[in-house]
């Protein structure tokens, strides 16, 4: 095992997210080698994902193949394991973890491969070295995937750690955020690039709002966080990482100042969802690039440039929810109809029959889970009779 060398790298994302993802990776330079509905394939380096870790804004793992090997039973997988050089990769004073998808008839208990393959990963460290890393649940240090699928098993190294979609931006959720990667994912759906009024009335903690500013200043979604999984191999190359880091902030930088923004303008009825959203976006460094407002969606400033406009209102999960939110939905329709035109309008929701409240043609519809509730986001061509053409055309 050379980790200089290319391997296979999975990258997972949340289902309905892999058309971006793979969008994403595509204008990065990389092939795709094969994509399913939670995951893309490509070949990268080991030093690639660092590059993966800090710009893809879709993802949630960086996974980078160890070992792919045949394996009938436990013996086999703590033969296999062991026979990889980990005291070359894991230092000794390190914490890990191994998490493990498991779907062979010798398994019933996913827990047990992944002691299994800790136990060989420790063994031969103690083995070469005279002492052992420490094992347990969290993902902030050595995260190994282990992937077992009747008698093939798979080793990745998580170079991610933690899921990218925790930018660490939000530290205030307020009610039912949407994750990040998929926030980013709807954005990207939008078409969106900072040259046209972005309006996010419902904005809640501000997740659509500040993933917008994001990608409309060239900034890499990574560039907050202080972890990553990878910089905890023993070959970690700190100051690789750092140039990277500063490579990417002056490339956007210089991007964006060619760039004239138009407005991201957020707002909520909710005072404390708006506090929160101007905490997170000082907190991702993209408060100045959004203008925050309290009040009802449909006292929402509107430029007369047409935009985007998107909106993310409740769907209600308990029961007798539905009646009050119909009214919303239904409010909603006539704020498109009659102060929205000529913007594009989407509706992202888990509950279609509130939708169908809203009363306009919908143009095209996109899936996505936000977690395991399956959404929809809805696009609405909010024209005018003498529409004139604007960059959305
Ligand atoms: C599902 S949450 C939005 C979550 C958001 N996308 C995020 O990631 O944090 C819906 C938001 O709509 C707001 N809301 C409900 N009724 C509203 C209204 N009439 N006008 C404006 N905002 C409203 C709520 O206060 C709540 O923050």
């Amino acid at each position: 095992m050379d980790l200089k060398k290319n391997s296979t790298v999975l990258i997972t994302c949340s289902s309905g997210l892999a058309r971006y993802l793979q969008a994403e990776l595509a204008a990065l330079g990389f092939r795709i080698k094969s994509s399913h509905d939670t995951g893309v394939e490509i070949t990268a380096s080991l030093a690639e994902t660092m590059q993966l870790n800090l710009k893809l804004r879709t993802a949630y793992n960086v996974l980078y193949l160890l070992k792919d090997f045949k394996c009938a039973d436990p013996h086999q997988l703590y033969k296999n394991i062991s026979q990889l050089p980990w005291e070359d990769i894991i230092p000794a004073n390190e914490y890990l973890t191994v998490i493990s998808r498991v779907n062979t008839m010798s398994i019933d208990n996913s827990m047990f491969p992944s002691m299994k393959t800790k136990d060989a990963i420790v063994d031969r460290i103690m083995q070469k070295t005279g002492s052992r890393p420490d094992s347990g649940s969290g993902r902030d240090n050595i995260v190994l995937g282990l992937y077992w699928h009747d008698t093939q098993c798979k080793l990745y190294l998580n170079t991610s750690g933690r899921k990218l979609s925790d930018r660490t931006y939000r530290k205030m959720p307020h009610k039912a955020p949407l994750r990040e990667a998929l926030a980013a994912g709807i954005i990207m759906e939008t078409g969106y690039d900072g040259s046209v009024p972005l309006l996010l009335p419902m904005c809640g903690s501000g997740t659509l709002a500040i993933e917008a500013a994001l990608i409309a200043a060239n900034r890499p979604s990574g560039l907050l966080r202080g972890n990553f999984g990878f910089m905890h191999l023993k070959d970690f190359d700190t100051s690789a990482w750092q140039r990277l880091r500063k490579e990417v902030l002056a490339s956007g930088k210089k991007i964006s100042k060619n760039k004239t923004m138009a407005p991201i303008i957020a707002t909520d009825i909710d005072p404390e969802a708006i506090n929160a959203a101007q905490k997170n976006a000082k907190t991702a460094g993209v408060d100045h690039l959004i203008r925050f407002d309290v009040c009802d969606f449909a006292e929402t400033d509107i430029p007369a440039e047409p935009g985007i406009i998107i909106l993310n209102p409740e769907y209600g999960r308990r029961i007798g929810d539905n009646d009050k939110l119909a009214k919303t939905y239904e409010r909603l329709g006539d704020f498109f109809k009659k102060k929205c035109s000529g913007y594009m309008g989407y509706i992202f929701t888990g509950n279609l029959d509130l939708a169908k409240k809203v009363g306009l043609r919908v143009s095209r519809r996109f899936s996505f889970f936000n977690g395991d509730i399956e959404c929809r986001l809805l696009k609405y061509e909010l024209y005018t009779g003498s529409r004139k053409k604007t960059k959305m055309d």
